[in-house]
């Protein structure tokens, strides 16, 4: 494979905002229990940004430590992405705000609104876009504020979620290996199942309703239902993207999955025959941080040191809608 163009990982970088938040915490607020939470969810803890911190400053963040891993500036970038569904205002788009605060001009910027699936979509849409040769070096953000559309007095969604970015610095090289493929679905038959309306289209005979000062309604979610369609999409989907390049369940050397939910991720790593020291597992430190959650996974793997050189990566993530998707990456950072 020599020769063709292929989209690498150089550079992998994560943001955590500073305050932790445990579960015995949400207990103070909610009927809940730690017990309930880490037996039905995985989650024991969660990071929530401050007052003033937006979704564009946890994206600069993520994005400054991904440029140095890859040893490359603002100034090598040709283009920016944010996957984001917390985005700092309707417009101008996160990735627009994020470009300025990083230093950058002149290369475009946009965001991606595919929920919790934003940055494997992203990686999907950049990857294809590269090969095509309109960008040699791009930075991918997923980030989120998922704590600022959330019903603090909800304990069935509360609970879930967290902030948090991650980011990838990709570049186009005539080498081997780098994003070997992916695969992206959707069916918006089940759009109702998981949502934040805006304020407009929250119902007036719900006065229970919560809305925030923006008038974005809180996340609704039904969770078995929706626990039901991801375990099935996100079996068929990693079956699918490996069928597709002519590989099989043994030759993952890790799942790096979406982080919803332990009992979703422990379902698909069964799926495909892997062992839990093969599968990257955050969501009990992060809980869901939306599109944020797999890039933050590949930095906690990368900070610890567990990823080599070529080993194969399957990136997958399932978002509301439903959008879901998957990925496969061999790995190109270290010796
Ligand atoms: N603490 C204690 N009890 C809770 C609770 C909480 N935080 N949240 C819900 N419950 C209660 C419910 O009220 C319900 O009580 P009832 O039986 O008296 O009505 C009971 O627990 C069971 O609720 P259910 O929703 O059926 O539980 P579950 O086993 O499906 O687990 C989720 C709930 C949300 C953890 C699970 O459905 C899930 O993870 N779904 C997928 C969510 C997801 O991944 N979303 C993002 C996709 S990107």
């Amino acid at each position: 494979m020599t020769g063709s163009r292929r989209t690498h990982i150089i550079g992998v970088g994560g943001y955590l905002p500073r305050r932790v938040v445990t579960n015995a915490e949400l207990a103070e607020r909610v009927d809940t229990s730690d017990q309930w939470i880490v037996e039905r969810t995985g989650i024991r803890q969660r990071h929530l940004a401050a007052d003033g911190e937006r979704t564009s400053d946890l994206a600069a963040a993520a994005a400054r430590q991904a440029l140095e891993v890859a040893g490359v500036t603002i100034d090598d970038i040709d283009a920016l992405v944010v996957a984001t569904t917390t985005p700092d205002l309707i417009f101008p788009s996160t990735a627009a705000i994020v470009q300025s605060k990083l230093g950058g001009a002149g290369f475009p910027a946009w965001d991606i609104q595919a929920v919790c699936a934003g940055f494997v979509y992203g990686l999907a849409q950049l990857d294809a876009m590269m090969r095509a040769g309109m960008f040699r070096r791009v930075l991918l953000i997923g980030a989120e504020t998922m704590s600022r559309i959330l019903n603090w007095d909800d304990r069935a969604t509360c609970v879930l979620f967290g902030d948090g970015a991650g980011a990838v610095v990709l570049e186009q090289r005539a080498e081997a290996g780098g994003v070997i493929g992916s695969v992206l679905h959707g069916d918006g038959a089940h759009r109702d199942l998981l949502k934040a309306q805006y304020g407009s289209d929250v119902p007036r005979d719900r006065p229970d309703f919560h809305t925030d000062a923006a008038g974005v309604a809180a996340i609704a979610m039904r969770g078995n239902e929706v626990f039901r369609v991801a375990v099935k999409s996100l079996g068929a989907v990693v079956g699918e993207v490996l069928a597709a390049h002519n590989l099989t369940e043994s030759d993952v050397d890790w799942l790096v999955p979406h982080q919803a939910n332990l009992r979703i991720i422990n379902a698909i790593a069964k799926r495909l025959t892997l062992p839990e020291e093969r599968v990257a597992i955050t969501v009990g430190i992060h809980a869901n941080t939306s599109a944020a959650s797999v890039p933050l996974a590949l930095a906690h793997l990368h900070q610890q040191g567990r990823l080599q050189r070529d080993q194969l990566l399957l990136l997958e993530s399932f978002g509301a809608g439903f959008v879901w998707g998957a990925n496969l990456v061999r790995w190109s950072l270290g010796e």
